[in-house]
C-alpha cells in the first residue's frame, strides 16, 4: 500500500498538469490549487453474492474529491451513468473533476457479483485531513459572460462535514453549493 499511493500520487501530479492542460489553464494551475497534495486510499472487499439481483456492491455517487483513480480487478461490477444508460467499466476508469462542469464527476455504482469476491482500490485526491481553508470556487480563468459562475465558493472545512452527513443518497452534494 506505501509503494502502490507513492506510485499513484505521481501519477496524480502528471493528471493534474494533464488536465490544467486540457482546460487550456497554465501546467501547473490545478496542482498550486493544491488539488494533487492529499491523498487518501480506500480498499473495498465485496464478497460473492447469492443474489446479486436484491442488492446493490455500491449504490450510485459521485465522488466528492478532486479527482480519482481506481485500481479494480477483473470480476467486473462497476457502472457509469452516461445519457441515462448504465455502462459497464470493464478497465480502470479515468480521473474525475469538478470545474464549474467543465469535468463532471461521474455518476457510478458497483453491482453486487455472484462470483467474488471482487477488491478495488480507490485514491481520491483530496485534502480531507488538512481540512484546509483555502478557499475553492470556479476557475476565473475559464469563466466569461456566456460560462458564468454556476458554484459558490467553498472551503474543505465547510464542503467535507456537509458530503459526510450527507451520505451516499443518489443526490449531487454539488447542488447544495449551486448559485
Ligand atoms: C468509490 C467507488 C468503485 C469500486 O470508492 O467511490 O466508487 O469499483 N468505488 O469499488
Ligand atoms: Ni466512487
Amino acid at each position: 500500500m506505501l509503494e502502490y499511493s507513492k506510485q499513484v500520487m505521481e501519477l496524480g501530479y502528471l493528471l493534474v498538469e494533464l488536465l490544467s492542460v486540457a482546460l487550456g489553464l497554465n501546467s501547473n494551475h490545478l496542482k498550486d490549487m493544491g488539488c494533487a497534495e492529499g491523498m487518501m486510499l480506500l480498499s473495498h472487499y465485496y464478497p460473492a453474492c447469492p443474489q446479486p439481483e436484491l442488492t446493490m456492491g455500491s449504490t450510485m455517487h459521485a465522488d466528492n474529491d478532486f479527482f480519482s483513480v481506481l485500481l479494480q480487478d477483473h470480476i467486473g461490477g462497476l457502472q457509469v451513468l452516461h445519457q441515462n444508460h448504465w455502462i459497464d467499466v470493464p478497465s480502470i476508469p479515468g480521473a474525475l473533476l469538478i470545474s464549474n462542469d467543465k469535468f463532471i464527476s461521474v455518476d457510478h455504482r458497483v453491482l453486487a457479483n455472484r462470483v467474488g469476491p471482487r477488491v478495488s482500490v480507490a485514491s481520491f485526491f483530496n485534502t480531507n485531513i488538512m481540512q484546509t481553508s483555502r478557499v475553492y470556487k470556479p476557475i476565473k480563468e475559464l469563466l466569461s459572460e456566456e460560462n458564468p459562475p454556476k458554484y459558490r465558493e467553498t472551503t474543505v472545512a465547510e464542503y467535507v462535514p456537509y458530503v459526510t452527513e450527507k451520505g451516499l443518497d443518489g443526490t449531487s452534494a454539488l447542488l447544495h453549493f449551486m448559485l
